[in-house]
């Protein structure tokens, strides 16, 4: 049996190469490589991708999600709800801007924050919610935006892992105040180095970050404010907005992956993702849970399938938020699934015989029948 990769860049690369190294030329001749044409065009485009007015690309998701608190003038003494259940930046640059994260418990099914459970935690202090549409799974935004309207919160999305995720006719990234893309090269929409981008309708918020990632210059060399060095590079939007032509057939394979997983895996003791009705979950990771899941991880590395664990501890737990004195069980759910999720292979391309050789190996991890 051949070793099955966690997922496998270079077929997309070698389908890439040549109209890539020509801009990457073409790039080189003009003399331009920071926040030039290919940058402007990317931005361009993806706002019209995701039906958004305005699009600012940054060095990487985190700058993304660090800008827009900044923009928002979140600061020292707010409060900023979140979940507990993803990767650390998402947290980090909350404490970043001087602000604290709440953390909110998340659902079984979707792993995402609980809409439901997001009103309690709301005090005098709060001014945002940043829900992220985990594994490219997106919240219930209506639940979401209804809320912060009512009390008036800033919704920042973290979108890093759901670019051309949908809930209704709506993508992901376009119905917060902002949304928070990252294209490091194992997202959805994955650059060759780093990346990210912010969306928003708003003029006033695309025009602070705009400011902000290129160090609050107001003109040449004169600066009213501190900000920051942000700038996506000219290769990299180049390599973005010729893969963001067929973003479509990316997320199709996907999918495609996706819904042969769940048909070949029914009916053993998993739990499967499990897409809300009307919306549309781009697979980032396909991740599933079961109760042995160092055992099954074992078996799976034994017989040559990579998988990875995301995340084995929940946020309130990490070391650095020890302080904020959420104790043992203070969120079972995510307490729960940390021990518990199996990310499997997937990515555009995986072949049929793949995916059968993960699931074949998996249902006998699971029913102990070889
Ligand atoms: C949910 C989430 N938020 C934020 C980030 C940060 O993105 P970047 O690595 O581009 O800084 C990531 C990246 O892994 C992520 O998965």
């Amino acid at each position: 049996m051949n070793a099955v990769p966690f997922l496998d860049l270079s077929i997309e690369f070698w389908r890439l190469e040549t109209e890539w190294l020509d801009t990457i030329r073409a790039s080189g001749a003009s003399g331009r490589f920071i926040m030039g044409p290919q940058v402007t065009g990317f931005e361009r485009e993806a706002a019209e991708y995701l039906g958004v007015e305005h699009a600012v690309a940054v060095a990487n998701g985190t700058d993304a999600l660090w800008l827009s608190l900044r923009a928002l003038q979140i600061g020292p003494g707010d409060e900023v709800i979140t979940t507990p259940f993803t990767f650390f930046a998402t947290a980090e640059v909350i404490s970043q801007v001087g602000a604290t994260p709440v953390f909110v418990d998340i659902c079984e099914d979707t792993f995402n924050l609980d809409e439901d459970q997001i009103a309690a935690r709301i005090t005098s202090n709060t001014r945002a919610i940043v829900p992220v549409h985990l594994f490219g799974q997106p919240l219930d935004m209506d639940k979401i935006v209804a809320l912060a309207q009512d009390s008036g919160l800033a919704v920042v999305e973290d979108c890093a892992q759901a670019f051309g995720a949908r809930w209704g006719d709506a993508a992901v990234g376009s119905m917060g105040d902002t949304g928070c893309f990252s294209f490091y090269p194992t997202k959805v929409l994955g650059c060759y180095g780093d990346g990210g981008m912010v969306a928003t309708r708003r003029a006033d918020v695309a025009a602070r970050i705009r400011h902000l990632r290129d160090h609050s210059a107001v003109a040449a060399y004169i600066h009213d404010g501190v900000g920051h060095n942000s700038r996506l590079d000219e290769i990299q939007a180049a390599l973005l907005r010729i893969k963001l032509r067929t973003i479509g057939s990316a997320l199709a394979e996907r999918r495609r992956v996706a819904s042969r997983y769940a048909e070949r895996l029914d009916g053993l003791d998993i739990v499967l993702p499990s897409p809300r009705a009307g919306s549309e979950h781009v697979f980032n990771s396909y991740t599933i849970r079961v109760a042995d899941r160092d055992r099954v991880r074992q078996k799976l590395s034994d017989q040559g399938i990579a998988s990875a664990v995301y995340y084995p501890q929940p946020l309130h737990k990490q070391p650095v938020y020890r302080s904020l004195g959420n104790r043992n069980g203070a969120l079972p759910v995510s307490e729960s699934v940390c021990g518990q999720v199996i990310s499997l292979p997937i990515f555009p391309d995986m072949t049929s015989a793949q995916i059968d050789q993960v699931c074949a190996v998996l249902a006998s991890a699971i029913t102990g029948v070889t």
